[in-house]
C-alpha cells in the first residue's frame, strides 16, 4: 500500500513519486489549495491538493483529523520561506495525485498533541488514541530501544533468555499474590510470580550458567508513581560470580546503554555506599544524590537536655536525632515552615524544631527558634558548629524513634530539595551495599528478610543464628536519582543455611518444606554458587525518557486503584465460571461490613 513512511519522506525523495499511509493530523484549506498534514510513527509530512486534481481535491475536502488515509504523489521542495525546521521532513511536501479514504474517524476525545491536559483516566480509557500521541509514540519508541540493546548486551555476554512459568506457587518478595484458581485442581490455587527469583536459581542448579528474561511480574500492593501491579523485570542470574564481579558486569551495561542511547557518560566505576552511610547521611537506602542536603547527627549533643522531645530519643538507643541545614534557608517563611511540620507529620513526626541563623556573630541574640530556651548554650554552639551554618542558614531538626526520623527527615530533605530548586542537573548512579539480612517487625514480633530469604549472609551460619539482627547480607541495589532501579544478591547455595534462614524468619520445617521443599531439595543436588539482580524496566525507562511515572512508558498500564478503564478489567464472571472452578462468592463486602474496594 505504501512505499515509504511519512515521516521519512525527506530531500533524498525529490522529484519520485511515493504512495503514503496514515493518519490526518490536520486539515488546511488554503486560498483553493488543501493542506494536509499526515501523521504515522515515524512523523509527519505535509500533502498538497491542488485543485487541477479535480477527484482527489473534491475527496480532500471531506477528510477529517484522524481519518486514515492512501496518497500516490510526487515529492517536492516547499516554496521558499515556507520550510519548516522543526520537521525531519520540513523541506519538503508531497503533491497528491490520487487519495483514498482508508477508513473515516470520530473526533477524537482529544487532540493527538504531545502537551495536552486530560485526566488519566479519560487518556487510558482512550489508550490507544493516547498512544498515537508523539510524546507516547517517542516513548514507547525509547523503550524498544533500551530493551533491544539491553537484550543485545546480555545476548553478547553469553547470557540465554530463558522463560518461566507464570502459573506458579507464591515467590516471597514482600507482597501480596495475585491467585489463580485452578479448575482441574479444586480448591488449589496458582500464584502468579512476583518474580521468576526462584526459577532462576533452578536454571543455575539446571547449569545454564547465565540467564536473563524480560519478565512481567505482579504484586498486589499499594501503587505509587513507580510502582504498578503488573510491571517488568530484566531479571537476571549467574553461576560463579562473585558481588562484585556482577555489580561490574551490570553497571558496565547500564554505562553503555547510557552512552548509547542518551549519549550521557555515567561515573566508571559507579560509587558505592553502604546501607548504614546511605541512612546517616540521607535517611534513605535510596539517596538522591543530586540533592546537596545532609543530615548529622546530634543525638550526642543532646543527650542532657532538659527538653524531652530531644533528650528521650537521644537516649533511647532506637531513637535517632538529627539537623538537616538549609544553605540560605533563612527565607524560609513561618507560614512555610508549619507547611513543612504538616509535611513531616504524614510520615509520623511529631514537629520540625527549627533555628535560623540570622547573624551567625551575634551569639544567641542572631538566632530564632523556638526550642533556644529549652536549651544550653554549649549545646546550641555544638550544632552550629557540626553542621558549618552560616549566617543566612536555617536548620530543621528530627528526634523521634529511628524509623520516623528517617522517614520524615529523608523525605523532607527531598521536598526541599525539590522546592527550592537545589537539584542538580545530570546523572548520579549509585550502588547500595551491605544491607542488614533482617529487620524486627514490630507488628508480628518477628524478624523478616530485608530483600528475599534467599539472599546470602556476608558471615558464617554460626555468626548469623548468635546475631541475626547485626547481620549484613550479600545484596545490593542500584540506585539512580534517588530511584531503586534494580536490586539483587549473591544467594544462598547450601541447604543448612538456607534452613537457617527460614528458621530466623519464623518459617519452620514443615512450612518451609511445603512452600521450598523443591529449592531446599535441589541445593542438595549440586547447586554451584550464584547470584544476580533485576531491574525495574519500567523505572529504567521513566528515568531516561523524563517521564513522571512509570505509567507513562507503559503501553496499558492499569490506574492507582489497579484498574484497566480501556478493558474494565478486573470484571465479575458469570456462575457457570465459578461454579466451575468450585468458587462461591461471599456477600460483596461492603454487605459484610468490610470495605469495598475502591475504583
Ligand atoms: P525487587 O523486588 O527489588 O527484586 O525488584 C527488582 C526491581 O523491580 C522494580 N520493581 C517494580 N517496578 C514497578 N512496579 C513495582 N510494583 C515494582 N516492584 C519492584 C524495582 C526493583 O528494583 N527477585 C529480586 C531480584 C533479585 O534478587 O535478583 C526482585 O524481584 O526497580
Ligand atoms: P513543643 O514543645 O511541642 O511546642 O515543640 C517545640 C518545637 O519543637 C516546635 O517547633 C515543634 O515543631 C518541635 N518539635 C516537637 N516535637 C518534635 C520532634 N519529635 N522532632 C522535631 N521537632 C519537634
Amino acid at each position: 500500500m505504501r512505499s515509504h513512511r511519512c515521516g521519512e519522506v525527506s530531500e533524498a525523495l525529490l522529484g519520485q513519486e511515493v504512495g503514503l499511509c496514515g493518519w490526518v493530523h490536520r486539515r488546511r484549506d488554503h486560498g483553493g489549495v488543501i493542506f494536509v498534514d499526515l501523521r504515522d510513527r515515524e512523523g509527519l509530512v505535509q500533502v498538497v491538493f491542488d485543485p487541477d486534481y479535480q477527484e482527489s481535491f473534491k475527496l480532500a475536502e471531506t477528510v477529517r483529523s484522524e481519518y486514515v488515509i492512501r496518497v500516490v504523489g510526487k515529492v517536492r521542495s516547499r516554496p521558499e520561506g515556507t520550510e519548516n525546521p522543526n520537521l525531519k521532513s520540513g523541506k519538503v511536501e508531497v503533491l497528491a495525485g490520487s487519495l483514498e479514504i482508508l477508513n473515516r474517524s470520530e473526533t477524537p476525545p482529544f487532540p493527538i498533541e504531545s502537551d495536552i491536559e486530560v485526566n488519566e483516566e479519560m487518556r487510558l480509557r482512550y489508550r490507544y488514541i493516547d498512544l498515537r500521541r508523539p510524546v507516547m509514540q517517542q516513548r514507547i519508541r525509547m523503550r524498544r530501544d533500551i530493551t533491544r540493546f539491553l537484550r543485545n548486551f546480555l545476548d553478547h555476554h553469553g547470557f540465554y533468555e530463558i522463560e518461566t512459568p507464570f502459573l506458579t506457587k507464591a515467590t516471597p518478595e514482600g507482597a501480596r499474590d495475585y491467585l489463580v484458581p485452578s479448575r482441574t485442581h479444586p480448591h488449589s490455587f496458582f500464584a502468579l510470580p512476583q518474580s521468576p527469583q526462584l526459577y532462576k536459581q533452578l536454571l543455575m542448579i539446571s547449569g545454564m550458567d547465565r540467564y536473563y528474561q524480560v519478565v512481567r511480574c505482579f504484586r498486589d500492593e499499594d501503587l505509587r508513581a513507580d510502582r504498578q501491579p503488573e510491571f517488568t523485570q530484566l531479571d537476571i542470574e549467574t553461576s560463579f560470580m562473585n558481588e562484585d564481579q556482577i555489580m561490574s558486569l551490570m553497571e558496565a551495561m547500564i554505562r553503555d546503554l547510557f552512552r548509547e542511547t542518551l549519549n550521557e557518560a555515567l561515573p566508571d566505576p559507579f560509587p558505592r555506599m553502604t546501607y548504614a552511610e546511605a541512612m546517616r547521611r540521607f535517611a534513605s537506602d535510596k539517596p538522591d544524590l543530586r540533592i546537596p542536603l545532609e543530615l548529622v547527627d546530634i543525638a550526642d549533643l543532646m543527650a542532657g537536655v532538659e527538653f524531652k522531645v530531644f533528650a528521650g530519643p537521644a537516649a533511647d538507643p532506637e531513637g535517632r536525632v538529627v539537623a538537616l541545614k538549609v544553605p540560605g534557608g533563612g527565607d524560609i517563611s513561618r507560614k512555610d515552615i508549619d507547611d513543612l511540620t504538616r509535611f513531616v507529620g504524614i510520615y509520623g513526626a511529631k514537629g520540625l524544631a527549627y533555628v535560623k541563623v540570622n547573624d551567625l556573630g551575634a551569639g544567641l541574640e542572631g538566632l530564632q527558634s523556638p526550642i533556644l530556651k529549652f536549651m544550653p548554650e554549649a549545646t546550641i554552639r555544638g550544632i552550629l558548629e557540626r553542621t558549618e551554618a552560616q549566617t543566612g542558614d536555617l536548620i530543621f531538626f528530627g528526634a523521634d524513634k529511628a524509623r520516623i526520623v528517617n522517614e520524615s527527615m529523608g523525605a523532607l530533605r527531598v521536598k526541599l530539595g525539590q522546592d527550592r530548586g537545589l537539584i542538580e542537573g545530570g546523572w548520579r548512579p549509585l550502588w547500595v551495599t551491605d544491607f542488614p539480612m533482617f529487620e524486627w517487625d514490630e507488628k508480628s514480633s518477628r524478624w523478616v528478610a530485608l530483600h528475599h530469604p534467599f539472599t546470602a549472609p556476608n558471615c558464617s551460619e554460626e555468626e548469623l543464628k548468635q546475631n541475626p539482627g547485626q547481620a549484613l547480607s550479600r545484596a545490593y541495589d542500584m540506585v539512580l536519582n534517588g530511584t531503586e532501579i534494580g536490586g539483587g544478591s549473591v544467594r544462598i547455595h547450601r541447604t543448612e543455611m538456607q534452613q537457617t534462614v527460614f528458621g530466623l524468619l519464623g518459617i519452620g520445617d514443615e512450612e518451609a518444606q511445603q512452600k521450598f521443599g523443591f529449592l531446599l531439595n535441589a541445593l542438595r543436588y549440586g547447586c554451584p554458587p550464584h547470584g544476580g539482580l533485576a531491574f525495574g524496566m519500567d523505572r529504567l525507562v521513566m528515568l531516561m525518557s523524563g517521564a513522571s511515572s512509570i505509567r507513562e512508558v507503559m503501553a496499558f498500564p492499569k490506574t492507582q486503584s489497579a484498574w484497566c478503564p480501556l478493558i474494565d478489567a478486573p470484571a465479575q464472571v458469570n456462575d457457570a465460571q465459578l461454579h466451575e472452578l468450585g468458587i462461591r462468592l461471599r456477600k460483596s463486602p461492603a454487605a459484610e461490613g468490610g470495605s469495598a474496594p475502591s475504583m
